[in-house]
């Protein structure tokens, strides 16, 4: 396949926006690695991951899945500052904490991304119970999303692009909803809408944490995001003060509320820069009450 010509899965010509990262990665990552001959890559490699544990309390989510564990992990970045060695180490992290179901929602890739079927697959292999759920962020479409959606539903993972998958226990049924990248709270609704039609679904998936505005409106329970990466710099003890609001994310870090429905923002696994600041690398083990 020639990545050159590679149309993204909204359609729209990626080449631009690519330069456009790829100037950026230069300026914010590789550009300071080198006059700091290598410093800040082995500074950024040695930093922890935090495996992050929360009970959220949801109305209206499903009394036959209380309880349930999701293992929320997103914006990996698969890339220079995610090598697939480093990438599955944090897979590995994911596997130990046995969680029922896996949410990954999105930013797997970021410009170069050799060995991104091995993590894909070390995802899938964890073979959670309830299943495991992909949906694309912007940094997968910047090259081709097809192509990263591709390898992820080829490695096991259900990717949801605008549509509805179901989870059966017995006779109950969770249904779980996942949307494609979308940048503005229309684009949001516009897909929310294109997914779920007049129907509703227990879980929704969705890169942008902008979502939640119109999955409030259609009764949504519980979205899951990422974007943010919490700003990867945020003042001590005030995780939601922090870079991401400079790109108008509100809801930026950890867990919202708007109506009945609640919104979990996680910071995620990797980075877009070699630095973060109060705002550690996580995976996030949610456990869903229902209230
Ligand atoms: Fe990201």
């Amino acid at each position: 396949m020639d990545r050159k010509r590679a149309v993204n899965s909204t359609g729209e010509r990626a080449s631009a926006k690519l330069r456009k990262a790829r100037i950026r990665h230069f300026l914010l990552t590789t550009g300071p690695n080198r006059l700091t001959r290598g410093w800040f890559y082995r500074r950024h490699h040695a930093e922890d991951l935090l495996v992050r544990e929360e009970d959220i309390f949801v109305p209206g989510w499903p009394k036959a899945f209380d309880g349930i564990r999701i293992g929320h992990i997103s914006d990996i970045h698969v890339g220079d500052l995610m090598l697939a060695d480093r990438a599955l180490g944090v897979v590995e992290q994911l596997r130990i904490a046995a969680p029922d179901m896996i949410c990954n929602t999105g930013d797997l890739v970021d410009l170069h991304w050799p060995g991104v079927e091995t993590v894909a697959e070390a995802i899938a292999d964890i073979k959670a119970p309830l299943g495991n759920f992909f949906v694309l962020g912007n940094h997968d479409l910047l090259d081709s999303g097809d192509e990263v959606a591709r390898i992820v539903s080829e490695a096991g993972t259900t990717v949801l692009q605008d549509e509805v998958a179901l989870v059966r226990r017995g006779e109950d049924e969770l249904r779980i909803g996942g949307i494609g990248w979308a940048r503005t709270p229309a684009q949001c609704k516009q897909r929310i809408d294109r997914a779920i039609g007049d129907e509703t679904v227990d879980l929704l998936l969705s890169h942008n944490p902008k979502a939640l505005d119109h999955a409030a409106i259609k009764g949504i329970p519980l979205t899951l995001s990422g974007h943010t990466h919490g700003g990867q710099i945020a003042r001590r003890n005030r995780p939601n003060a922090n870079l991401a609001v400079i790109h108008g994310h509100i809801r930026n870090a950890g867990l919202y509320e708007h109506g009945d429905s609640r919104l979990f923002v996680t910071v995620g696994a990797g980075s877009l820069f070699p630095l973060r600041l109060n705002v550690p690398a996580e995976i996030a083990i949610l456990t869903i009450r229902s209230q």
